[in-house]
């Protein structure tokens, strides 16, 4: 049995939490997040986890995408830079330079092809920066006891939904015991462990588990998780601790759908709409 503080995240927590920005600060000074996103078929991944990363107040982004996806971030998302991996349509490299880099964020539509998860294992061997790993990325560690153990010692956060949880530790029984997974995985390997649904719990290497308290159902549709990778990106990259950003992201990315209702009611609500919402969310809690 694992010892455990149970939270919520409330508004005034958020409130406290985030910092104004700085008179005489520069771009330089919000950070500058690399995005290892998409792949052939599911650009759209690193096109929303792009965006919602540039309206969380990021300084500078770079996104690599496969060959295919070149014309179409640059023309979506002009405000981020971009590389382009030697293959057509998959993650096979790392970007050169990775010092410059404050933040990676990993995952969204990246497929789970061989040569992907190779690149992954070389990510975990060079990165000092925190990692966000999300979707694909979280598969393919999960499949992969050598890149388990590559997991120690790292500041990771991990943003399953239940079933890519499942993947990482084992079939879940009930809500009890997903938590007792949650709070023993993050003990393990010294991470956060951003377990989404209807009630987002963040769990934290000393065993704390935070609840969210914003977000409805217009949030099951696709791509909203990527957005979600884009916001915690974000926030890391501009110095908020690892628990910090969690706390902040989740509750801004429920905040901002709950937004979203009064215009774009649940049934219509897409993850466009929640980057759309993301500046009042923000407005909302300065
Ligand atoms: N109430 C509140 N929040 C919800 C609800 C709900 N009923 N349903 C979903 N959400 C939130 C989750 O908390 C999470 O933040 O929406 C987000 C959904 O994230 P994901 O499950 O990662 O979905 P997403 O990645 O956008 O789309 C599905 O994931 O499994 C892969 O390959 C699959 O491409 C697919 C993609
Ligand atoms: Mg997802």
């Amino acid at each position: 049995e694992v010892k455990s503080d149970l939270y919520c995240t409330q508004q005034e927590d958020v409130q406290q939490l985030l910092k104004p920005r700085r008179k005489f600060s520069h771009k330089g000074t919000y950070g500058h997040a690399l995005l290892l996103c998409g792949g052939y078929g599911k650009i759209g991944a690193a096109v929303l986890a792009a965006r919602a990363c540039l309206r969380s107040g990021i300084g500078l982004l770079t996104v690599q995408v496969p060959q295919a996806g070149y014309p179409i971030l640059q023309t979506a998302v002009p405000e981020a830079m971009t590389l382009t991996d030697k293959n057509r349509k998959h993650l096979s490299e790392l970007p050169q330079e990775m010092e410059k880099y404050s933040v990676i964020g990993i995952g969204p539509g990246i497929g789970t092809e061989r040569v992907t998860k190779t690149t992954i294992g070389q990510l975990l061997a060079t990165a000092s920066f925190p990692i966000v790993i999300d979707a694909d990325a979280i598969n393919l560690i999960a499949s992969s006891e050598k890149l388990k153990g590559q997991l120690y010692k790292r500041k990771l956060i991990f943003t399953p939904h239940p079933k890519e949880f499942e993947r990482l530790v084992g079939k879940v029984k009930n809500d009890y015991d997903r938590l007792q997974h949650l709070r023993e995985f993050c003990l393990e390997y010294g991470c956060y462990v951003i377990l989404k649904g209807s009630h987002t719990a963040v769990g934290t290497p000393e065993g704390k588990v935070y609840f969210n308290t914003t977000g409805n159902p217009g949030l099951a549709t696709g791509g909203t998780g990527d957005v979600l990778t884009g916001i915690i990106t974000a926030l890391v990259g501009q110095q908020y601790t690892l628990e910090e950003a969690c706390r902040i992201g989740v509750f801004v990315h429920g905040l901002a759908a709950d937004l979203a209702l009064q215009t774009i009611g649940e049934i219509s609500m897409t993850a466009s709409d929640v980057i759309d919402s993301l500046p009042s969310a923000f407005l909302h809690l300065t």
